[in-house]
């Protein structure tokens, strides 16, 4: 194996990569309402770091008569906010910046009286501003007594944030402080993080191991030179976080970029299109889904000098070989994986797409045009995805947005295939 391929026999890591949290390395924001419950917000500060996430408090000032800013502050290692018109406080993360911070929101305890201003869209103390201004996913876990939680006005605004997509969690049936019994204790601050998790992950392609490519490759042509491409490894890369948030065991294999790992990403290194093959060969037993999204080389230069080439008069001419097509030959084994490509095309975009689908005998193929601060280098992108019998405009987007778009796409075709080579091997037993 070339030395430059970075594998790693020691199981004990690879198992890490898998089994680390989904709040690992995640920005959460923990807003906290006056409830007796708000003593159970220390804990689970300190379980959320333990999974890896960052913490931020941001308390109402009902929060504050019954768990000191102090303690959360020492907890989270983050000064707590709370004041909306503190002109310190929004100098340092004002309310925009936190709710751009947030990968999340968890309001833990958050009573009917919260849960009330939410449903009407109050923006007048910090974390309601917080909470509006917020694009990330969000949650509520409701503590107050088990009148206040079955009265109808709570029933029927616990429906409107449901109805809006903010997870609510919990609550729990059980002896509650003032004596009564029956639903509307705070969940256990463990129980709470793991439905926390659940925010980042669909489940969609749990149970998978998806093998993607990423980046372009570097061919060289003596120490100093090389053949490469624009390729900047961002929609690979993304494509990879996305399939980790689908619930999949995700093995990225990553051309010479300037990118950080994804959360619970195995990454493997590789600089030429043949450490990519020898890679990708080697991690493809056992994937269920390969997505090529690597910008392959198709040529390298048939002699590499040992030193460095001089200059001469006159012209130089290099001679080029053809690389191996890596997802050609992964989707042409006997038990291939559900295999997806990518085309980055400057013209005929449709038609070079679907000649690549069957060129390649692939089951699917994600078409781009380059150029127009889209494809290469850029982060935004748009792509049109085809399959033998449909196609799917994914319009221009993040391509962190296009990826999770792209992932739902791929689960869905890879189920439905899955589901239907099943009936077939069913049928195939039937004696009748
Ligand atoms: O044929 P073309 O290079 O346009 O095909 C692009 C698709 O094929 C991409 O998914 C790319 O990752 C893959 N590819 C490959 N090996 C090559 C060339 C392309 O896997 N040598």
């Amino acid at each position: 194996m070339p030395a430059c391929v970075v594998m790693s026999d020691n199981t004990d890591l690879l198992v890490n990569y898998f089994t680390m949290s989904y709040l690992s390395g995640k920005n959460i924001l923990l807003g906290i309402t006056g409830s007796i419950a708000a003593y159970k917000s220390a804990e689970l500060v300190r379980h959320l770091r333990e999974a890896g996430a960052s913490v931020r408090v941001v308390m109402t000032a009902g929060a504050a008569e019954f768990i000191t800013p102090l303690t959360l502050q020492a907890l989270s290692g983050h000064p707590v906010s709370s004041d909306l018109l503190d002109p310190a406080a929004e100098a340092a993360m004002g309310h925009i910046e936190l709710a751009r911070w947030a990968d999340a929101v968890l309001v833990a305890p958050a009573t009917a009286n919260f849960i009330a201003r939410r449903v009407h869209g109050r923006g007048d103390d910090l974390l309601t501003a917080v909470c509006l201004a917020c694009e990330a996913p969000q949650a509520v876990a409701p503590a107050m007594n088990q009148s206040m939680w079955e009265d109808p006005a709570t029933t029927h605004n616990v429906a409107t944030l449901q109805e809006r997509g903010i997870r609510v969690i919990g609550p729990a049936v059980g002896s509650q402080a003032c004596g009564d019994s029956g639903p509307g204790r705070l969940l256990e601050p463990e129980v709470l993080v793991r439905h926390l998790e659940n925010l980042f992950t669909t489940g969609i392609l749990a149970g998978c191991r998806v093998l993607v490519t990423a980046g372009p490759t570097r061919e060289p042509l003596d120490p100093v030179r090389y053949l490469g491409n624009r390729s900047s490894g961002k929609m690979g890369f993304a494509v990879a976080a996305a399939a980790v948030e689908a619930g999949a065991e995700v093995t990225l294999i990553a051309g010479p970029v300037a990118l950080s790992t994804p959360q619970r990403v195995k990454r493997i290194d590789v600089v030429t299109a043949r450490e990519m093959q020898v890679a990708v060969l080697d991690g493809v037993k056992g994937t269920d889904i390969f997505i090529a999204a690597a910008a392959v080389a198709d040529y390298r230069p048939r002699d590499v000098s040992g030193c460095k080439l001089k200059k001469s008069a006159g012209k130089l001419t290099l001679e080029l070989e053809r690389n191996p097509d890596i997802l050609a030959m992964v989707a042409g084994r006997e038990k291939a994986p559900f295999t997806v490509g990518f085309a980055a095309e400057t013209e005929s975009v449709e038609l070079n797409a679907q000649q690549k689908l069957q060129a390649k005998s692939i089951d699917m193929i994600a078409a781009n045009q380059v150029g127009e601060n889209l494809g290469f280098e850029a982060d935004d992108n748009a792509l049109q995805v085809f399959w033998d019998g449909g196609s799917v405009q994914l319009e221009r987007a993040r391509k962190t947005r296009l990826a999770r778009q792209l992932v739902e796409l791929v689960a869905e075709r890879y189920h439905h295939k899955h589901d239907n080579d099943t009936v077939i091997k069913l049928h195939a037993k039937d004696p009748a």
